[in-house]
């Protein structure tokens, strides 16, 4: 029998979320933090002009479109390495720098992929507990140890919605030996109101410090797989080495560039999510439940038990309504909903307020 690699034979198939509804209804899928709205007109446009051009490889450099994401955060395009979503650049990062000899440092609740991607390299995995949902960097640096070699903070996170402040997260690099790489995946930094965060990434120009962003969340783009990262120079030439130059599809590139040079539509996109989280997050507290105040485009309701969150999920997919459970976060009790449109909103505040005033019992 063909015998594949002992350690990916030992885990488990990656956790992939059933998105189905119940048998009949058409799914409303509010459970992979998917962006509410289709990419601009422009951003479609271009992609159907690049189809023109299908035959040729993609641009293995990303000129373009290192270019255009410089220009909008006024960084050094020579620093930015692009993949098909952050996930590819956190792949890679960890076959590069981690191997069973390492420690990988995370909080609590921080993205599940890493701790695939370490048992891939068979690094150990050291967690720091979150405080009220949020990542506490005094917990982090308690727990670094001799051969900690690399830390991992999401901010804002997923999937607890909430921010801490950058100043924060400097107050955590200058915690860390010089030679720990730490990664800031910021998937869902465009969400937060630019006066609340300063950016983050004269770091990587400054220390070992990696930070990752998406076209998956706010640019509306996550079918056509775009991730980038600010890299320290010799960061990058070693992710160089590794990465796939033309995971990148020409059509992906075209509507990064696209989106990247559109920051209007990301800036309304950004206040219409905010007014739709401030509501359903209002509504559901008003049904006495808990919901975890967030910065991004979803939102974690915090049940009574986990019987009653899944119950709340149970009656939530029997009307269509797919949101996520998170009980592979440690959190059986919560569920986690992705903000949608205003009519998607108000038809889940108004499913949850049926399911707590016992409709359908
Ligand atoms: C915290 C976090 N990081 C990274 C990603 C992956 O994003 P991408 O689509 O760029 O691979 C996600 C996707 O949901 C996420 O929630």
């Amino acid at each position: 029998m063909l015998k594949p690699n002992p350690t990916v034979a030992s885990m488990a198939a990656y956790a992939l979320p059933d998105i189905s509804a119940a048998e009949g209804v058409e799914p409303i899928v509010l459970a992979q933090n998917e962006h509410a709205f289709a990419p601009s007109a422009a951003v479609q446009r271009v992609v159907s002009e690049a189809v023109a051009s299908g035959q040729l490889y993609p641009d293995t450099d990303w000129t373009e479109l290192r270019e255009a994401i410089a220009s909008v955060h006024g960084l050094d395009a020579g620093r930015i390495v692009c993949g098909a979503g952050s996930m590819e650049l956190m792949s890679s990062l960890m076959l590069a720098y981690m191997s069973a000899d390492d420690r990988m440092l995370m909080t609590e609740y921080g993205y599940l992929f890493m701790r695939t991607l370490s048992k891939l390299v068979g690094a150990k995995v050291d967690v720091a507990p979150e405080i009220d949902y949020r990542v506490d960097v005094d917990g982090l640096l308690a727990r670094l140890q001799p051969d900690t070699r690399l830390v991992f903070v999401v901010n804002p996170g997923n999937p607890s919605g909430t921010l801490i402040h950058n100043d924060d997260i400097r107050r955590l690099r200058a915690g860390l030996p010089d030679d720990v790489l730490l990664l800031v995946d910021e998937a869902y930094a465009e969400f937060v109101e630019p006066d609340f965060h300063a950016p983050l990434f004269d770091l990587a120009e400054t220390s070992n410090t990696v930070i990752t962003r998406t076209f998956s969340k706010i640019y509306g783009l996550a079918g056509l797989r775009v991730g980038w990262g600010y890299f320290p120079e010799e960061v990058r030439d070693q992710l160089r080495k590794i990465i796939n130059p033309s995971s990148v599809s020409s059509l992906s590139q075209a509507a990064a560039c696209a989106a990247m040079s559109d920051q209007g539509y990301a800036a309304q996109a950004r206040q219409m999510i905010a007014e739709q989280r401030g509501l359903l997050s209002q509504a559901i507290a008003e049904l006495d439940l808990s919901v975890v105040p967030s910065q991004t485009n979803f939102i974690l309701v915090d049940f009574e038990s986990p019987g009653q969150a899944t119950a709340a999920f149970d009656f939530l997919r029997q009307r269509g309504l797919v949101v996520r459970p998170m009980g592979g976060y440690g959190l059986p009790g919560c569920l986690r909903i992705t903000i949608g449109t205003a009519e998607q909103m108000a038809l889940t505040a108004a499913t949850l307020e049926d399911w707590k005033d016992g409709v359908g019992d």
